[in-house]
C-alpha cells in the first residue's frame, strides 16, 4: 500500500451543550495519521480525544469541518469504509464463562467474518496458548487483547483504540504495546489513544498532541522532540575538575548527584576527548534523551492554564515551543500513482 492517509481531520469542531452552557471539545482540529505505523494521539484528560475518534466513527456529528478514512470523507460515505475500520472505544460485552475462542466465534458468526479468522486473530493478538480458558480467568490485558482480537475479526486496515491501556499493570501496557507493533508491523494503521505519552511514545511512528481540542504538535517522534534540549550524563572522578575543564572548552555543564550532565547535545567523542587530556578518566556516558513525556508536559502544560471555556486559549501560539506545521508527518505520498482510486482524497486540506 502506497504512502497515504488513514485519518484525516480539517478545522473539525465540536460542542457540547450542558447545564452549564456550551462545552467545547474539539476546536478546529488538523489531524493526519499516515497509513502503516502506530500514530499515538496524545493529549491529558479531558482534550477530546474521545470526541474527536467518535466522530471519525459516526457515532456523534461534528458542528463543522471535516473528516475522511482512507481518502472517503466521514461521515456521508461511512458505509463505504467502515468495514475497513476495527475499533475499541468502549469495552466490548463478552462472556465471562465462555473461553476466549467461544466469545470470538460468537462475534465471527454475529458480524458475518469467516470462523476462519478466529484463530489467525488468536495468534495475532498472543492469545492461542489461553484461547481455551475462560475469558473471566484473563488477566486485564489478556482481556484487553481479545477485545483488540474481536476487532481483528474483519481484517480492518485502520485500529483505533481509545486509551486501550487504562487501568492495565505495566505488564499489561507492554502486551498492548507489542500487540499494537505487531499490526503496524503487518501493515495496518493503529491510532492509539492515551493521556499518558510514556504508554505510547515507544511503539507510536507519529503522534499528534492535543490540549483542550486543538493540535499542539504532529509528527515523527523524532520531530516532536525535535532539537530539545539533549544532554550527556558523564561519570568521571573528580567532578569538579572535569566540570571546569569541560566549561573551559564552553560546554553547559552542571552537577547531576555524583555524575555531570552536560547539555545541548555534546558530542561524546568531544567529552571523553577532552577530560583525557586533564588525565580524567570517564567510567560512564550516557546520553540523556529529552523525553516526549517532557515534551508533553510542556505544551499541554501552557495550554492547560489558560482559559477554562476551552474556546480561546490566552496563550499566544508563539508560547509553544513547536507549534505543529500543516504538513502531514510521514513521508509524502509521491504524487500521482496512487490518486486514481480516489480524485478527491487530495482537494481537501489545502496546499502540502
Ligand atoms: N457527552 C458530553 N456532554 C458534555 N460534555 C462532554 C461530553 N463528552 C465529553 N464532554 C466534554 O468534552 C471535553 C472533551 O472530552 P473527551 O473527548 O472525553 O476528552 P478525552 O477523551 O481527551 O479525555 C471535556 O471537557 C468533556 O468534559
Ligand atoms: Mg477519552
Amino acid at each position: 500500500m502506497p504512502a497515504d492517509v488513514a485519518v484525516e481531520t480539517r478545522a473539525l469542531r465540536k460542542t457540547y451543550s450542558s447545564l452549564k452552557g456550551r462545552q467545547v471539545a474539539v476546536v478546529g482540529l488538523d489531524l493526519d495519521v499516515p497509513t502503516g505505523g502506530v500514530h499515538g494521539f496524545l493529549g491529558p484528560n479531558g482534550s477530546g480525544k474521545t470526541t474527536t475518534i467518535r466522530m471519525l466513527l459516526g457515532l456523534i456529528r461534528p458542528d463543522s469541518g471535516s473528516m475522511s478514512l482512507f481518502g472517503h470523507e466521514v461521515p456521508k460515505r461511512l458505509p463505504e469504509v467502515i468495514g475497513r475500520v476495527g475499533a475499541i472505544v468502549e469495552s466490548p460485552k463478552l462472556f465471562p464463562a465462555f473461553s476466549g475462542r467461544r466469545n470470538l466465534v460468537l462475534l465471527a458468526d454475529a458480524i458475518g467474518a469467516p470462523r476462519s479468522r478466529v484463530d489467525e486473530v488468536l495468534d495475532e493478538t498472543g492469545l492461542t496458548d489461553r484461547a481455551g480458558d475462560r475469558y473471566s480467568s484473563y488477566s486485564l490485558g489478556m482481556k484487553q487483547r481479545l477485545a483488540i482480537a474481536a476487532t481483528l475479526l474483519k481484517s480492518p486496515d485502520l485500529l483505533i483504540f481509545d486509551e486501550p491501556t487504562n487501568g492495565l499493570d505495566p505488564a499489561g501496557i507492554h502486551e498492548i504495546r507489542r500487540t499494537m507493533r505487531r499490526l503496524a508491523d503487518e501493515g495496518r494503521t493503529v491510532l492509539v489513544s492515551s493521556h499518558i505519552l510514556a504508554e505510547v511514545e515507544q511503539v507510536a511512528d507519529t503522534v499528534s498532541i492535543i490540549g483542550r481540542g486543538r493540535l499542539l504538535a504532529s509528527g515523527t517522534v523524532a520531530d516532536v522532540i525535535g532539537d530539545r534540549t539533549a544532554a550527556v550524563r558523564v561519570g568521571v572522578a573528580e567532578p569538579e575538575r572535569a566540570a571546569a575543564a569541560l566549561h573551559a572548552a564552553g560546554l553547559q555543564v552542571r552537577p547531576d548527584g555524583a555524575h555531570l550532565l552536560v547539555e545541548g547535545e555534546p558530542a561524546a567523542a568531544r567529552i571523553t576527548y577532552l577530560l583525557a587530556q586533564q588525565g580524567l578518566w570517564v567510567h560512564e556516558l550516557t546520553p540523556v534523551r529529552a523525553g516526549l513525556e517532557s515534551v508533553f508536559l510542556e505544551l499541554t502544560r501552557a495550554d492547560t492554564l489558560g482559559a477554562p471555556d476551552g474556546a480561546s486559549p490566552s496563550a499566544p501560539d508563539g508560547a509553544s515551543p513547536q507549534p505543529h506545521a500543516p504538513a502531514p508527518p510521514a513521508a509524502p505520498s509521491p504524487p500521482g500513482p496512487d490518486d486514481g482510486t480516489t480524485p478527491s482524497r487530495r482537494t481537501r486540506g489545502g496546499a502540502r
